[in-house]
């Protein structure tokens, strides 16, 4: 019975193997033996040959002469692994050259046998390293099948997420009229300012989720204060501001980043960097900076665009608007990135526009 038939057939019988070896002896008699244990073997007298035979071939196993005029098997040891890791590689050296099966073995070998070798020797260093292989390769197999799992469920949350601010976004656009594009533009712009302010994608990505539900609390607000067409009334005034912490009860608080920021948004968008906001009269640094970057994106789309109670006003007295708010009303360092993203602002605003019909009634 063969060697590799008695050993169960493990590795791949089938398996393309190339002998390297200046004598072409040698390579003939490996490949006779191999032949007969029904692998499928190629031949080259030099590293030279071989490489070409590699190149051209979808190999398993290379065994390898590591002594050898021109480049060494050793060298090519290097440019397998480096090329084609997961290509078996047995080494063959002389009796005298243990030193150098070592260093073959730490560059990656499986394995390696020693001239004058047997045919048993041989094929048992094959089947040990085909099934070497064929173990790595099961095992990167489920470690690939694994990493797309978790990429799908990765992506999974992440629409999810994004189906969930949706659908917060379509309830506040349902109840007071504020425009479907203003709150679109609001997240995109978030997210550029974001991205200038020096924040990785995952959390601008938060941000253009987030930033849409800055007013969601007007849900909560009275039809007679919320589409009042006129001027509010001191008390009026009152409750409307109750939107914010409305909004913060309704998306929060909760273990999730992105509901937590839309919170943070939703309650803080109207402080103001002198601590003469509300609700709480937070200053500075201690008003969350996503309800810092949201708030001059609001004054800025608010002025640009037409509500009922007044026409658009031209970019730049809207700029002058927000620069007159730099240090009062607004973070100075939100205000200067607002102002770098200008471009991708204005790029946003061609894309997402209003519809004629459909007017914001209250910016507060
Ligand atoms: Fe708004
Ligand atoms: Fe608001």
């Amino acid at each position: 019975m063969s060697v590799s038939r008695a050993a169960g057939r493990i590795g791949d019988p089938a398996a393309r193997i190339l002998i390297v070896d200046d004598e072409p002896h040698v390579c003939e008699i490996m490949s006779r033996w191999l032949d007969g244990e029904g692998y499928n073997c190629h031949t080259a007298n030099s590293a030279e040959e071989a490489w070409g035979v590699i190149k051209r071939n979808d190999l398993a196993l290379v065994i390898l002469d590591i002594a050898m005029p021109g480049q060494s098997g050793i060298d090519l040891l290097a440019m397998v692994k480096a090329e084609a890791p997961e290509m078996a590689v047995i080494m063959v050296t002389a009796m005298d050259d243990r030193e150098t099966a070592i260093r073959a073995l730490e560059l990656g070998a499986y394995g390696y046998v020693i001239k004058p070798f047997g045919r048993n020797e041989v094929i048992i260093n094959v089947v040990n390293a085909l099934e070497r292989r064929r173990l790595m390769l099961e095992s990167k197999g489920y470690e690939r099948r694994l990493e797309e799992k978790v990429r799908e469920q990765t992506q999974d949350i992440r629409r999810s997420r994004e189906e969930i601010a949706l659908r917060l976004m379509a309830a506040q656009e349902y109840r007071h009229d504020e425009t479907g594009a203003h709150v679109r533009r609001m997240g995109l712009y978030a997210e550029v300012v974001g991205r200038v302010l020096g924040h990785p994608q995952e959390y601008t990505d938060i941000l253009r989720l987030a930033a849409p539900m800055h007013d969601v609390g007007k849900i909560g607000i009275p039809d007679s204060v919320l589409m009042k067409p006129g001027k509010l009334t001191a008390e009026e005034f009152e409750t409307m501001k109750t939107h914010t912490s409305i909004g913060a009860r309704i998306l929060g608080p909760t273990t999730i980043p992105l509901l937590n920021v839309a919170r943070d948004i939703a309650l803080c968008h109207h402080e103001r960097w002198d601590g003469l906001g509300y609700p709480r009269g937070l200053s500075g640094e201690d008003i969350p900076e996503p309800a810092r970057i949201v708030a001059p994106l609001d004054v800025y789309d608010a002025l640009v665009h037409d509500r009922v109670y007044r026409p658009a006003v031209p970019e730049q007295e809207a700029l002058d608007v927000l620069r007159r708010g730099c240090g009062t009303h607004l973070d100075p360092a939100v205000l200067e990135a607002l102002l770098a993203a200008l471009t991708e602002l204005r790029a946003i605003r061609g894309r997402v526009k209003e519809k004629a019909h459909f007017r914001a009634r209250r910016d507060a």
